[in-house]
């Protein structure tokens, strides 16, 4: 297929970045994003659609002739998004909604790594508030002891208990205050592991795969890793922690395990898998699955993806053998969320955002809308993460000093970011 008329579906910072790769490929000649956001309407077509209506979404690629959908969050892969496009053939990057319970599940994703041999924690399921409490109690796990919801929870259905107090409130918010909703119907009691966590991405056709390279995300909201969980302050790409052996390693225990367990299943995984390894003293495991793209690290990995990147996309949604990896173009880089104050937690919005164009100008300096909103002539946060300013350079230190160069330029009511986005890289003599 030379010539592509592509959708992206989503609405931030990750589908920005694919919408910028994808532009830029020469096989391309149409682009829609739905429902898009301001950055990517400089960019696209931008067409509003739910994408909780996975009917509505399909009329949408068969009214536009789209030859490839690209679909950016889980949730409407939860919702059955592959499957309504699986019965019609209209090719689609994304697992079918049984395949997705991988991440939307986490008592299915480890039921499945035990079950096909994929090194994970130690865990126990429970579906009752009793087994869980026995659980955080007994001597299997010690302290700290991790407390997991088992649903989808927007990155905060997990706890660290560095005590039986503080495990015991984490298995009664989940299970009888049901701080997650019904995802914390069934916990994961599991035991805590120690050593860097790395994000390590991988393109799969349904029976095989390719790497797609790593980054490092850096989930608190503060600097030197302080303070509540959010969904990614920021990243950097590549992983130097990620060696080629390493990579080798997880696509052989992990990633084709997953191609094979789910073949056994009669599933077949298609699109994005996103390992999240923590590489322990005693060998990588697997924290948990994501069938998608991280954000931000796909704000760090996608601009560098080298070739023909739509092609490669389409080959993998429509089961054609893969058997080029992914070339990346070399670049270090460095991603620093912008997020409004608050965030985590309740956080403003309707802020006047000023200088993203003037950053988006300087050299190696790419800036992602995450949650912003036009508003007239003016550009407003809308949202918890509002904007990723990505550096890119030859060195880790060159892709520092761009983005937040570029970092510099904005200014909105309430801004914070972390400082030391890329440091880690750096102290790694990178
Ligand atoms: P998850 O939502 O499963 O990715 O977990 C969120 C974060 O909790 C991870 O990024 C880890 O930093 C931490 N975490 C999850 N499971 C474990 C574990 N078994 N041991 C140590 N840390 C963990
Ligand atoms: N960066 C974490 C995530 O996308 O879930």
């Amino acid at each position: 297929m030379p010539v592509m008329r592509v959708l992206i579906l989503g609405s931030g910072a990750r589908e920005h970045a694919l919408a910028w790769r994808l532009r830029r490929d020469p096989d391309l000649t149409d682009l829609i994003c739905a429902p898009g956001n301001p950055g990517m309407a400089a960019l696209a077509r931008v067409c509003p659609v739910s994408l909780d209506d996975p009917v509505a979404v399909l009329a949408l690629a068969e009214r536009e002739r789209i030859d490839l959908t690209v679909v950016g969050p889980e949730a409407p892969l939860d919702r059955g998004l592959a499957d309504v496009f699986g019965r019609t053939g209209r090719a689609l990057l994304g697992p079918s909604r049984a395949a997705a319970q991988l991440e939307c599940s986490k008592a299915f994703s480890k039921r499945f790594m035990v079950a096909h041999g994929i090194p994970t924690a130690r865990f126990v399921v429970c579906e009752t508030l009793g087994s869980a409490l026995e659980a955080v109690d007994g001597p299997r796990f010690g302290f700290p002891v991790v407390v997991k919801a088992d649903g989808l929870a927007a990155g905060k259905g997990v706890v660290i208990a560095a005590n039986r107090e503080e495990a015991v409130r984490a298995v009664r918010a989940a299970m009888v205050d049901r701080q997650f909703g019904p995802a914390g119907s069934r916990v994961i009691v599991e035991e805590c592991l120690t050593g860097p966590e790395v994000s390590f991405f991988a393109l799969c056709d349904g029976t095989s795969a390719v790497p797609l390279g790593s980054a490092q995300d850096h989930k608190r909201v503060f600097d030197n890793d302080r303070g509540p969980n959010t969904g990614g302050m920021g990243a950097f790409a590549p992983s130097p922690l990620v060696t080629p052996e390493l990579s080798d390693v997880v696509m052989r225990d992990v990633v084709a395990r997953v191609l094979e367990g789910l073949l056994g299943e009669r599933e077949r995984y298609v699109g994005f898998l996103y390992v999240s390894l923590m590489l322990t003293p005693d060998g990588p495991r697997v924290i948990e699955f994501n069938v998608r793209f991280g954000d931000p690290e796909a704000q760090v990995v996608i601009p560098s993806l080298k070739g023909a990147v739509a092609a490669a996309f389409h080959a993998a949604a429509t089961g054609h053998v893969l058997d080029a990896p992914m070339a990346m173009d070399g670049h270090c880089a460095v991603g620093v969320v912008l997020a409004s104050r608050g965030y985590p937690g309740a956080f403003d919005a309707g802020k006047i955002i000023t200088g993203v164009d003037r950053a988006a100008a300087l050299a190696d300096t790419l800036v992602f809308h995450g949650g912003t909103r036009q508003v007239g002539g003016e550009l407003h946060s809308a949202g918890g993460r509002v904007l990723t300013v990505v550096g890119r350079g030859t060195t880790f230190a060159d892709a520092m000093t761009r983005a937040y160069a570029g970092v510099s330029c904005i200014t909105f009511d309430g801004m914070h970011y972390r400082r030391d986005i890329g440091a880690r890289a750096l102290a790694a003599g990178c």
